[in-house]
């Protein structure tokens, strides 16, 4: 006869993943909070799998929303995370999600590209940006280059910029939620920033525009990664090393 404890094992997990398949069911939401979990893991993950482990990192957030959506799932691993967002009350509800974050209002392609005082240095930056047409004139976060490489930290041994990049436009654009009349002309940017008039960017011809930005404000993109989020949309993950070795 087996051993007993194999069948507890096996059947109190089988009602675990009932359970939690229920719950999903019952609550769509909630299948994307565990999701949303699993893809920072693998941001974490990837640093650490590449060289470029993230311990304690000092966070900024300058596309943060309220952070419910996605950036709630990385605050636990960070010493310090800024979030900021240009509508009041996201950033208001974003300072409330953990005694480490610190929320900031404005405009963050102006506080970027101005050198906003209430901004510090450091070793994560991600780009959570909106992701379909041109919202208050900007586009993607173009606007944010090569300026976002200016805040971090250039006495660490290295720094990672994970931003949203659409590996395919037109599936985008199909969906409902991101479908937009400004479509177009946010073509017509993506065309001028990756330098081809290709509708799906590679993550490697993206890393390439990428470095090319980072070695305008003195860094080295050494690396990179695809961390994966949706069927046309991921995290692609900048390893980046000071150009003059720090
Ligand atoms: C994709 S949502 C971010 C979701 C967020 N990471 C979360 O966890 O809920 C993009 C956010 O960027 C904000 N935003 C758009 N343009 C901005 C700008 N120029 N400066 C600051 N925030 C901006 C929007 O208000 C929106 O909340």
């Amino acid at each position: 006869m087996g051993s007993v404890s194999k069948d507890i094992h096996y059947w109190t997990r089988r009602a675990a993943i009932a359970g939690i398949k229920g719950l999903h069911a019952m609550a769509p939401p909630i299948r994307s909070y565990s999701r949303v979990e699993f893809h920072m893991d693998t941001v974490f993950w990837l640093c650490a799998g590449h060289g470029f482990p993230l311990r304690n990192p000092r966070i900024l957030d300058p596309f943060s929303g309220s952070g419910i959506h996605m950036s709630h799932s990385y605050v636990g691993r960070a010493r310090e995370a800024h979030l900021c967002d240009i509508d009041e009350d996201y950033a208001r509800l974003a300072g409330k999600l953990a005694s480490n974050v610190t929320s900031i209002h404005g405009d963050s392609s102006r506080m970027l590209n101005d050198g906003d005082a209430r901004l510090g240095k450091y070793d994560m930056i991600v780009l959570d940006n909106n992701l379909g047409g041109i919202y208050y004139d900007y586009c993607e976060h173009f606007d944010a280059m090569p300026a976002v490489f200016r805040h971090f930290d250039r006495s660490a041994p290295y720094a990672v910029l994970a931003l949203n990049f659409i590996t395919d436009p037109e599936l985008m654009n199909a969906d409902p939620r991101f479908e937009t009349p400004t479509f177009e002309e946010q073509m017509r940017r993506r065309a001028a920033f990756y330098g081809t008039p290709a509708r799906r960017i590679t993550p490697d011809a993206g890393a390439r525009a990428y470095a090319r930005e980072a070695r305008k404000e003195g860094w080295d993109v050494v690396g990179h990664a695809l961390a994966p989020r949706a069927e046309f949309f991921h995290f692609l993950l900048l390893f980046l090393r000071p150009a003059d070795g720090g």
